[in-house]
């Protein structure tokens, strides 16, 4: 009976000491956000305020929302969230520079030869890291570029512009060689060839003197994702030497969005595991390799896979739909204090 006091006592110490996950750990962790919701939805934003510190923007640094049209950007949106960063102390992640995806319609629709796509990735680079410049920490340059097999994805850049990771690279380090620069994708587990055409990048542009720092690891997983396969990409990212950021985490329990799916304790305690096994095997990187976490997105409610690919059961992340601690948030935080 006495041991029980006194060990839940010492919980209760421990918690109230440090009752916050960024306080748990001792690299930086932190979400996307959407500037709307840390505008409109207080519970949101305190838990951006008090669980973090390191946010990421969500879509508001991409193609499509900063370089609306070709003689325009927008960076309202981003600088707000630059704003917020900056008045409570936190560190800015850039997402992203260069991607297949959210793409403005007047680059889908550009002509022009080889030296003037240059010239309009060019520009959108250096434009957008200038503007920057000094307040983000560091850049996801080029996002998602390889398929699967390990080949080049087929996209506007890899059509256009011969060698155009490297040059992204390049252009970025020219407008602020004070950022640390990614190269980030997704999907590398029990993807061998997708993970060694990242690592022949790697080799590559280091050979070449392409000033590249980090790799982003964007880290959507499953609840059955293999620990081993996991464990397998972090070993061999540890291995470039360059500092490693789980860039997008969130851990699905219902990939196959079926719609009587019921999320039970059995599966949210998996899921739990799960958060454990990616931060403890995160801790064990050396700590100058410690870009830090961000979850994608902050509450199961606003998961973009709710979102973006209509799977209205998904319960991917620590917050619950109203924005409450979820049971894996204090198994998380209790096993990371063990820890520390
Ligand atoms: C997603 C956003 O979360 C969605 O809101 C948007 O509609 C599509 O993009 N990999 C990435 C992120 O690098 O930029 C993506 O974000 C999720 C997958």
């Amino acid at each position: 009976m006495k041991l029980i006091t006194i060990l839940l006592g010492l919980s209760y110490c421990l918690s109230a000491q440090k009752p916050h996950l960024k306080e748990a750990v001792k690299f930086p962790l932190g979400s996307s956000v959407n500037p709307r919701l840390l505008n409109e939805n207080e519970a949101y934003r305190n838990i951006a305020t008090t669980e973090w510190t390191s946010l990421t923007a969500e879509n508001h640094m991409k193609m499509m929302l900063i370089h609306p049209a070709a003689d325009r950007f927008d960076f309202s949106k981003g600088d707000e969230i630059v704003n917020f960063a900056t008045a409570s102390g936190k560190r800015m992640h850039g997402h992203t520079l260069v991607w297949h995806n959210q793409v403005p319609q007047w680059m889908k629709d550009f002509q022009g030869d080889q030296k003037a796509w240059e010239s309009l990735l060019k520009s959108h680079i250096q434009t957008v890291v200038s503007h920057y410049k000094g307040k983000i920490a560091g850049w996801d340059v080029v996002n998602e570029s390889f398929l699967d097999d390990g080949s080049l994805r087929p996209s506007l850049w890899a059509d256009h512009i011969p060698d155009y990771i490297a040059k992204s690279f390049q252009w970025a380090h020219e407008s602020d060689p004070g950022a640390i620069l990614f190269y980030n994708d997704y999907g590398q587990d029990g993807k061998p060839k997708k993970m060694q055409a990242i690592l022949d990048l790697v080799a590559d542009l280091k050979r070449r003197g392409i000033p590249i720092h980090g790799l982003g690891l964007q880290m959507h997983i499953n609840v059955d994702s293999k620990r081993n396969e996991l464990q397998e990409v972090l070993d061999k990212s540890i291995k470039t030497g360059l500092k490693i950021h789980l860039s997008e985490l969130d851990i699905a329990v219902n990939p196959k969005n079926n719609p009587d799916f019921i999320y039970e304790e059995k599966v949210a305690s998996a899921q739990a595991e799960q958060f454990n096994f990616v931060f403890k095997s995160y801790m064990k990187i050396p700590a100058a390799q410690q870009y830090g976490i961000t979850f994608w997105n902050i509450s199961d409610k606003d998961s973009w896979l709710r979102g973006y690919f209509k799977r209205p059961k998904e319960y991917p992340l620590l917050f619950d739909d109203k924005y409450a601690k979820k049971p894996a948030y204090t198994t998380l935080i209790n096993s990371l204090h063990t820890l520390n």
